[in-house]
């Protein structure tokens, strides 16, 4: 049977997409190799680590701030199995609704691995050696990404752990070593220090979360350090000794020179994720890669082949579910002779750790590197009034407008929420909003919201509360 689209992998770049190109009138099909339905984010990414952020940070406030409240507890005790069960439950939800979008939808799914054999034709590898080649007028290659690896490190995902093994542990380890500061290090990280363990992370550059606005970073580092997580920065990890009981890792400065044994029971290797393309016939179809190895597309997530377009992690720009969910959208309005669009200049960035951090635009080093006027406000949630009574009163809201115009350019919050909060702020960079516009539009009172309104108040040095 002939189909109009078919997308490779059904992460949430392919799903999406598939569902829209189906909504659109296109006959979709889908190939998916893992046994179940939503990549990387919702069986071993964004859902399951969200559900443990979530369930250990209960579990830490229980433990700490209930009491504060006049709630007495006796000190909560930890069932690690019922709260990876309470995880894989949330896991297998999500999962389930994509099958059932995918029947909803008429999407057609084949199980099994997908190679491109030439333009107009997946042959799906489904198992014993059976093929079944699909015919269509476009492919869209929705492949995601894997987790890079360190050489020399061996990941067994049970001591030595990449993200995968680190949400499924089953015992909280005494010493959690993480390689890199990254996001997944520091989001699961806090997951384990929460739930007990000692964690000391290893970040190869001078800073942490690479790409951050500078300001935060360093907030974010004082604040979670605070909290107990340790950190070496401008640090690399030689060799990863598993011969023994506990881990012997070495640690060397980035630039070289002496190296220091520590030692862990598990290691978290989080250095980020690679596209994956692996069996997909793209040298022998001729699709272009760049020198990461990411698939080439236009504006248009064409690739330079006829008929072949690719989205998501497997392409270039930030590797986030969204991102690969709005691409997944645009492909199919472009397959389906329509004007998909997706603004790369106004992509959320939310780290779910407490407090959250989130961010949108430019960051303050961004704009100095562009030479771009710029004028930043601030407002710290300690003068927040819902912030003061709810005692979550860390970290400030900071918004970067343009000198000239006050357009605004980026935002960046540390504070509770900051993952919900960064969506107005979004919404108004997809307006082309002024500083002045989010000044002027009333905010609720007591939300967390109003530190938005303060800080583009602040802009213009006119915050009422500080
Ligand atoms: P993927 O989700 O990787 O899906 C690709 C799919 O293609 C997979 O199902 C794979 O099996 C399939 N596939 C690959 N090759 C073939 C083939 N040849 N044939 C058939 N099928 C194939 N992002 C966020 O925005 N928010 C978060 O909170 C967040 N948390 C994360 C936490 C962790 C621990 C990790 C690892 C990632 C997280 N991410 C998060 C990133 C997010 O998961 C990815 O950006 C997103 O999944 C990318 O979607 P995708 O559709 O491009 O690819
Ligand atoms: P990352 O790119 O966020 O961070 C990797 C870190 O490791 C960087 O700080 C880097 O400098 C450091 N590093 C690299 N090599 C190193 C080495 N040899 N030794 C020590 N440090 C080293 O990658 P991460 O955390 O693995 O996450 C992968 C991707 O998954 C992210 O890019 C992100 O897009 C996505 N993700 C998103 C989440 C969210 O949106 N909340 C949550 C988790 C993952």
């Amino acid at each position: 049977m002939a189909y109009d689209v078919v997308v490779i992998g059904t992460g949430p770049g392919g799903y999406v997409c598939a569902i829209r190109a189906a909504q659109l009138g296109l006959k979709t099909a889908v190939v998916e190799k893992d046994k179940t339905f939503g990549g990387t984010c919702l069986n071993v990414g964004c859902i399951p680590s969200k559900a443990l952020l979530h369930a250990s940070h209960l579990f830490e406030e229980a433990a700490e701030d209930f009491d504060k409240m006049g709630i007495k507890l006796s000190a909560p005790k930890l069932d690690l199995s019922q709260m990876m069960k309470f995880k894989q439950e949330g896991v297998d939800g999500n999962v389930k609704g994509v099958d059932f979008l995918f029947k909803k939808n008429k999407v057609d799914a084949y199980i099994g691995k997908g190679k491109i054999a030439a333009p107009g034709k997946v042959e799906v590898s489904t198992g014993n050696g059976k093929t079944e080649t699909i015919e269509t007028k476009a492919i869209v290659i929705a492949t995601g990404s894997d987790v890079a690896r360190l050489p020399g490190i061996e990941i067994d995902e049970k001591r030595v752990v990449s993200s995968t093994g680190a949400l499924e542990l089953s015992k909280v380890p005494e010493r959690l070593f993480v390689v890199g500061a990254g996001v997944i290090g520091l989001e699961l990280g806090s997951v384990w220090r929460r739930l007990g363990s000692k964690v000391e992370v290893v970040e190869f550059l001078d800073r942490i979360i690479p790409g951050m606005d500078g300001e935060i970073a360093r907030a974010f580092q004082r604040i979670l350090e605070k909290q107990g997580i340790k950190f070496r920065l401008s640090s690399k990890v030689a060799a990863i000794d598993a011969k023994g009981k506990t881990l012997k890792i070495s640690v060397e400065p980035a630039a070289g020179g002496k190296a220091e044994t520590l030692e862990a029971d598990v290691a978290l290797v989080a250095i980020g994720r690679v596209p994956y393309t692996e069996g997909l016939g793209l040298a022998e179809a001729g699709v272009k890669l760049d020198n990461k190895k990411r698939v080439i597309v236009d504006d248009r997530f064409k690739t330079n082949v006829q008929g072949i377009y690719a989205i998501g992690d497997v392409i270039a720009g930030p590797m986030l579910a969204h991102k690969a969910e709005d691409e997944g959208i645009a492909a199919a309005e472009i397959l389906a002779g329509r004007a998909g669009i997706v603004n790369h200049d106004a992509i959320p960035n939310v780290i779910y750790t407490s407090p959250e951090v989130a961010s949108v635009g430019k960051t303050e080093e961004e704009l100095k590197s562009e030479g771009v006027a710029y004028r930043v406000g601030k407002f710290p949630f300690t003068a927040n009034g819902r912030a003061k009574v709810n005692r979550t009163t860390e970290g400030f809201v900071k918004i970067l407008a343009d000198d000239k115009t006050d357009r605004v350019l980026g935002v960046h919050i540390i504070g509770a929420d900051a993952g919900t909060l960064i969506a107005e702020v979004t919404l108004a960079m997809e307006f082309g909003a002024s500083a002045e516009d989010i000044a002027r539009t009333c905010h609720a009172h007591p939300t967390l919201s109003e530190a938005v309104k303060e800080a583009a108040l602040a802009v213009d040095k006119r915050a009422i509360h500080m």
